[in-house]
C-alpha cells in the first residue's frame, strides 16, 4: 500500500501542533490527563451552591456571559477591586448585580486541592455555567476547555461591550454580531432569562411608561417597584413570572403575551426580525434547549487566551 497519505497526514499534524493558532482550539478533553477529577469536583461545588440558593444557577450563567463579552472568556470579570482598580465588577452593568463570585472561588479552592496550578478560572466559570443550567433543569453540553486567565480586566470595555436593557433590537443584534453571535444566538441566549431576578430600576420605566406591556402584568410588577424608583430601586422581580426557578421556555411564551420584564426582553418580540424565533421557541422547548446549548458553546469560544498567553490564577478573584 502507498504510505504517502499517512506521511502527509503526519506532517500536517506536526504543522498544526507547531502553529501558534493550534492552541486556540479548546477541547472538552483538555484536563482528561492533567486533572481527570476537575469536572466532578466543580460540579459538586455548583450543586451544593444551587441547592442552597436556586437563584445562584442564574447568577453563574450570567457571570460566564459577562466574562465572555469583555476581552473574551478569560475570567477578567472575576478580578476584584483589590486585585485591579479596573475591576469589571464596578462596571454599570455589573455593579450591585453580578453575583456568584464566591461560588467560583470555592470551586477553585477544591480544584486547587487536587491539581494545583492546572485548571484556569475561566474554565471553571464555563463549567459552572453548564452545571448551573443542568441543576435547574436546563440543557447540558460538553464544555470546551483550555482557556487561560487574564492578567487584566477592563471596566471601560465592560461598559462598552455588555448589553444595556435600554437598547433596541438592532443594537443588540449588532453588539452580538461583534462577538460572532447571530440573531438566533441572541434569542436563544436571552432565553436564560427563564431563570433569575432583576432589580426594579432595570424595568421601572417599562412598567410605568411603556404601552408594549400587558397592563395586568405591569400593575403586578408596580406593587414591588414603586413609582418613585428611589423607594425600591433594588427590589427584585423574577425575569420569568411563571417559573422563575426552572429552566424552560416560558420566557418566550411571556414575550408573546407582552409580559417580558425588561425592555431588552420585549424587543425580541415586538414586530421585528426575531419574532419568528421567539414563536418557534415558545412552541418547541426542545429546539430552544438544543439551540441554547449550541449558543453557549459558541459564546464560550469568544477570544480565549490559550497556549502560553495569560496565566492560571491561584485564586480567581486575585492576580498571582
Ligand atoms: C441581550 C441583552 C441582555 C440584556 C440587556 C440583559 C440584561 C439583564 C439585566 C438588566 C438583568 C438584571 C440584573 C439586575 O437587575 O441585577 C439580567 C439578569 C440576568 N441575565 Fe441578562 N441580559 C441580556 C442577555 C443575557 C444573556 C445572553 C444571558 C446568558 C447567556 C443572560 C443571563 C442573565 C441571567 C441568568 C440573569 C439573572 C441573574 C441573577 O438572578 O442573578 N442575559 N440581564
Ligand atoms: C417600549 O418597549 C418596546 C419593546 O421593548 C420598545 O421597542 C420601545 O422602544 C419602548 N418604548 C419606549 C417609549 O420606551
Amino acid at each position: 500500500m502507498n504510505s504517502s497519505p499517512n506521511i502527509t497526514f503526519a506532517l500536517f499534524s506536526l504543522l498544526l501542533l507547531l502553529s501558534p493558532t493550534y492552541g486556540a482550539h479548546l477541547s472538552p478533553k483538555f484536563y482528561d490527563k492533567s486533572c481527570p477529577k476537575a469536572l466532578n469536583t466543580i460540579r459538586a461545588t455548583i450543586k451544593t451552591a444551587v441547592s442552597r440558593e436556586r437563584r445562584m444557577a442564574a447568577s453563574l450563567v450570567r457571570l460566564h456571559f459577562h466574562d465572555c463579552f469583555v476581552q473574551g472568556c478569560d475570567a477578567s470579570i472575576l478580578l476584584s477591586e483589590q486585585a485591579t482598580p479596573n475591576s469589571e465588577r464596578n462596571a454599570l452593568q455589573n455593579r450591585g448585580s453580578a453575583r456568584g463570585f464566591e461560588v467560583v472561588d470555592a470551586a477553585k479552592v477544591e480544584v486547587e486541592k487536587i491539581c494545583p496550578g492546572v485548571v484556569s478560572c475561566a474554565d471553571i466559570l464555563a463549567v459552572a455555567a453548564r452545571d448551573a443550567s443542568v441543576a435547574v433543569g436546563g440543557p447540558s453540553w460538553a464544555v470546551k476547555l483550555g482557556r487561560r486567565d487574564s492578567k487584566t480586566a477592563s471596566r471601560a470595555l465592560a461598559e462598552r461591550d455588555l448589553p444595556l436593557f435600554t437598547s433596541s433590537l438592532k443594537e443588540h443584534i449588532s453588539n452580538f454580531a461583534k462577538k460572532g453571535l447571530n440573531a438566533r444566538d441572541l434569542v436563544a441566549l436571552s432565553g436564560s432569562h427563564t431563570i433569575g431576578q432583576a432589580q426594579c430600576f432595570t424595568f421601572h420605566d417599562r412598567i410605568y411608561s411603556n404601552s408594549t406591556i400587558d397592563p395586568g402584568f405591569a400593575r403586578k410588577r408596580q406593587q414591588q417597584c414603586p413609582r418613585n424608583v428611589n423607594d425600591g430601586a433594588s427590589n427584585l422581580a423574577p425575569l420569568d413570572l411563571v417559573t422563575p426557578n426552572s429552566f424552560d421556555n416560558n420566557y418566550f411564551k411571556n414575550l408573546i403575551q407582552k409580559k417580558g420584564l425588561l425592555q431588552s426582553d420585549q424587543v425580541l418580540f415586538n414586530g421585528g426580525s426575531t419574532d419568528n424565533i421567539v414563536v418557534e421557541y415558545s412552541k418547541n422547548p426542545s429546539k430552544f434547549k438544543t439551540d441554547f446549548a449550541a449558543a453557549m458553546i459558541k459564546m464560550g469560544d469568544i477570544s480565549p487566551l490559550t497556549g502560553s498567553k495569560g496565566i492560571i490564577r491561584k485564586i480567581c478573584s486575585s492576580l498571582n
